[in-house]
């Protein structure tokens, strides 16, 4: 799925050095999940937990209930869904409100002046392709901080990104280093994307990356950043 912060494009990368140690049976736990452009490339046990309500909604109407979600939506249908959002079912609004700009929520229509590109269309089979590698996963919608966590887990995080103007986006970037460093003392394996980390943490890979969109971090210009996995040195 066409996902802001997505990392579909990484997972090639990241995937082998967050699950070289996996055990059988070891939960694979991703708290900030998403598009799931990273669950979907991971077997066994997976717990998938995203704290936005309509977008969980969708995927549980996808993977648990067989929803065949709309080829399309027209503009005048995007625009009332958007405005009317309560009027309409939980599932529907989170598959029509990412269907936007830069797979923001709600960011504009997406439309082809020249008609070449069937956005709908594309936002449908991306989607659907997805649904049966999602198959058996476990969905959660709580923040992070509410979750529980089986024993031994491992824990990918992929958190909207600190952005340079601090807490605007409503997220607390200390709070969440400091879950880090509490869950991996607790005993699971964790790693997390991000840009930069405090210093107890140790990068073990990175990637120059043209960014074009992050999340919550749509003040930057587009550029070359660093896109780095770290863990917690203790
Ligand atoms: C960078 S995106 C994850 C993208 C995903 N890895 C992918 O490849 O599609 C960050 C996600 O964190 C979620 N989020 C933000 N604050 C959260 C919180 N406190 N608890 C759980 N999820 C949260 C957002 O809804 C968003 O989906």
């Amino acid at each position: 799925m066409k996902y802001m912060g997505s990392k579909a494009r990484f997972a090639k990368d990241l995937l082998p050095i967050i699950l070289k140690d996996r055990k059988e049976n070891q939960t694979y736990l991703e708290p900030f999940a998403g598009g799931m452009n990273m669950i979907d490339k991971v077997d066994g046990v997976r717990i998938a937990n995203d704290q936005h309500q309509e977008l969980m909604a969708m995927w549980q109407a996808l993977i648990n209930d067989n929803w065949d979600p709309p080829q399309l939506v027209t503009e005048e249908d995007y625009k009332h869904i958007k405005y009317n959002q309560k009027e309409y079912p939980k599932h529907l609004v989170g598959y029509v409100g990412f269907n936007s700009f830069g797979g923001k929520w709600f960011a504009g229509y997406r439309r082809d002046k020249e008609g070449k590109r069937d956005y709908w269309g594309e936002h449908y089979r991306n989607i659907t392709k997805q649904v049966p590698k999602l198959e058996g996963l476990i969905l959660s919608c709580k923040s992070y901080t509410d979750l529980e966590i089986p024993k031994q887990s491992i824990i990918y995080c992929d958190p909207p990104y600190a952005s340079t103007t601090k807490y605007r986006d409503g997220f607390d970037h200390n709070q969440f280093w400091e879950w880090c460093r509490q869950q991996s003392e607790a005993g699971h394996q964790v790693f997390i994307s991000e840009y930069n980390a405090p210093e107890d943490f140790e990068c073990v890979w990175e990637k120059p990356a043209k960014t074009t969109f992050s999340w919550h971090a749509e003040n930057l210009a587009p550029k070359v950043a660093l896109e780095r996995l770290f863990v917690f040195r203790g």
